[in-house]
């Protein structure tokens, strides 16, 4: 009677029991939202949560809980919701930190020598206005979505129109300190697949695999190596039209760009990260973004939680357990009481936080190290990469100190287009991070001059930086841990204060983290619940 009310969505089924704690090993059972009935057969009611942090964690809790009735507040520090989740768009302002936090701890590498700009050891907070046109926008934060992320589900779910996001272009160019010059994709890709492939057969062809290969194995070894690298019958690497065209085929032939550069020169060119980048389960094409931003998600689950219900603005300076409840004290003194508290936070800014959770959580909480990564929006007046170098989205991968040039995957062939200057990430990012926007800018141009010549610092109409260690109440772009010690333990709820976020989980620096992490609290909290009940 029971199991069959559960099937009618009037009494919690087994799918609500919690997730083992483990955080780790094989996926959990399917996930189950909670929902009033939930409440029908055992009585009781959902619980007053005040969530902390109105990032896609915060706001995937309020969301859930408030299917079941939960009585959620939401308080997050920022003026905006959405923490990393942050699209920018003409009219807004970003404000960094003064200093970056920590500095001379975990930011302390040199800064390497500079082509253009001076690091600002002592710069200021800086403000920066965005002035994009009506229609662009950049994604300073995430940017795109594999397709067995649980992110396209709350898309569905929450109506969020999606578009292909290009991660991959063999348009776009590789340049690594081996190459002279930048190449377009297609053909690094081309000379290093022929080349190794033509090694490959000729060392078969030796008998120098032998022990290794029955006569069937190479015979089928040598097909497939024919189609991998094109090397045809003679097993020798001559180049060919995958390499490109100097002129493109139609009513007349084309002209093929030529023969490959020697061997030694594509092995010189170290192309094997730049030419795998794409290869990843999490960067795997296609990938998806949100029409018109990424902030398209969060903005829609605010929607749902309520404005009424989150606090932004509204910075935590105390988390206390009581023997019936939690005690939350915010900025300017006030103090706010619930059943149960989810801290949503980054955890380098929770361990920050006075309370009584706990010798061991705080020190787990203090363990993950914060990260940086930077980003710079390009605004142009002209598609100038879709017009002359026929690059419609993707990325050009380098190892220089820009790390990556992103080509917009929305916006074909309109006026003007929003071209990622830099995406970069460890040693890089943290140089970057020290310098003002003016000197990032002007330092990032002359990185892609290189791949783009000198057309690239012209007719740019607009252009915004974000260093996310020098985010306010952020304060890092992901975390590492740099032992999993306490990651178990966050994984428990301190008394009545629960953690979520992606740093949580095997999922770090993604959306589908910080759901994966709201979806197992929810369920633990929810679960609790209906047991106290
Ligand atoms: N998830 C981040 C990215 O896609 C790290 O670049």
């Amino acid at each position: 009677m029971y199991a069959a009310m559960g099937v009618l969505g009037l009494a919690p089924t087994e799918t609500t029991a919690p997730v083992p704690p483990t955080g780790g090993g094989p996926s959990p059972a399917p996930f189950v939202p909670p929902q009033r009935s939930d409440f029908t057969l055992r009585g009781g009611s959902a619980a007053k949560v005040l969530v902390l942090g109105a990032g896609v964690a915060g706001l995937a809790c309020a969301y859930e809980l408030g299917k079941a009735g939960y009585d959620c507040t939401v308080l997050e520090a920022r003026d905006r919701v959405g923490g990393r989740s942050m699209t920018l768009r003409g009219g807004d302002v970003v404000s960094e930190l003064a200093e970056v936090p920590g500095s001379g701890a975990h930011t302390s590498a040199p800064v390497p020598p500079l082509t253009a700009g001076t690091p600002s050891p002592g710069a200021r907070g800086e403000t920066q206005r965005v002035t994009f046109g009506e229609g662009t926008y950049f994604n300073a934060g995430p940017a795109r979505i594999a397709q067995w992320m649980v992110t396209l589900d709350y898309c569905r779910e929450l109506g969020v129109p999606l578009e292909v996001f290009v991660n991959g272009n063999a348009a776009a160019y590789v340049l690594t300190g081996g190459m002279r010059a930048p190449a377009r994709v297609r053909t690094a890709r081309a000379d290093a697949y022929g080349y190794i492939s033509e090694l490959l057969a000729k060392a078969t062809d030796a008998g120098a695999l032998d022990t290794r290969l029955t006569g069937a194995d190479k015979e089928r070894l040598l097909d497939f190596l024919s189609h991998f690298g094109d090397i045809g019958a003679s097993h020798a690497y001559s180049g060919g039209e995958r390499r490109g065209y100097r002129v493109d085929p139609g009513v007349g032939t084309g002209a093929e760009l030529g023969p490959p550069p020697p061997l030694t020169d594509v092995l010189s060119a170290r192309l094997g990260r730049v030419l795998t980048m794409d290869a990843g389960y999490e960067q795997a094409m296609p990938m998806f973004q949100p029409v018109g931003g990424m902030d398209a998600i969060v903005r829609a689950l605010a929607a749902r939680v309520g404005a009424a219900r989150i606090r932004t603005g509204t910075r935590v300076t105390k988390i206390m357990n009581r023997p019936d409840g939690v005690e939350v004290t915010v900025e300017g003194g006030a103090s706010l009481r619930a059943d149960y508290c989810v801290a949503a936070l980054p955890p380098h800014l929770l361990a920050k936080i006075p309370g009584n959770l706990g010798a061991d959580v705080q020190s787990a909480l203090a363990t993950p190290v914060p990260l940086s990564a930077g980003k710079l929006g390009l605004e142009y007046g002209r598609r100038w990469w879709e017009i002359e170098d026929r690059i419609y989205g993707g990325a050009t991968e380098t190892d220089l100190d820009i790390g990556h040039i992103w080509y917009p995957s929305y916006g074909f062939h309109g006026e003007r287009g929003l071209v990622v200057g830099y995406y970069n990430t460890s040693q890089d990012a943290e140089a970057y991070d020290r310098l003002r926007h003016r000197e990032r800018l002007r330092r990032a141009l002359v990185q892609g001059a290189k791949i783009h010549g000198r057309a690239y610092a012209k007719g740019i109409l607009a252009a915004v930086s974000v260093a996310w260690r020098r985010q306010p109440h952020i304060e890092g772009a992901w975390v590492r841990w740099p032992s999993m010690s306490g990651f178990s333990l966050l994984q428990r709820p301190a008394g009545r204060v629960y953690f979520a976020g992606d740093w949580l989980t095997h999922l770090i620096a993604w959306q589908a983290g910080a759901f994966e992490s709201a979806r197992k609290v929810v369920t633990e909290l929810h679960h609790r619940v209906l047991k106290e009940s």
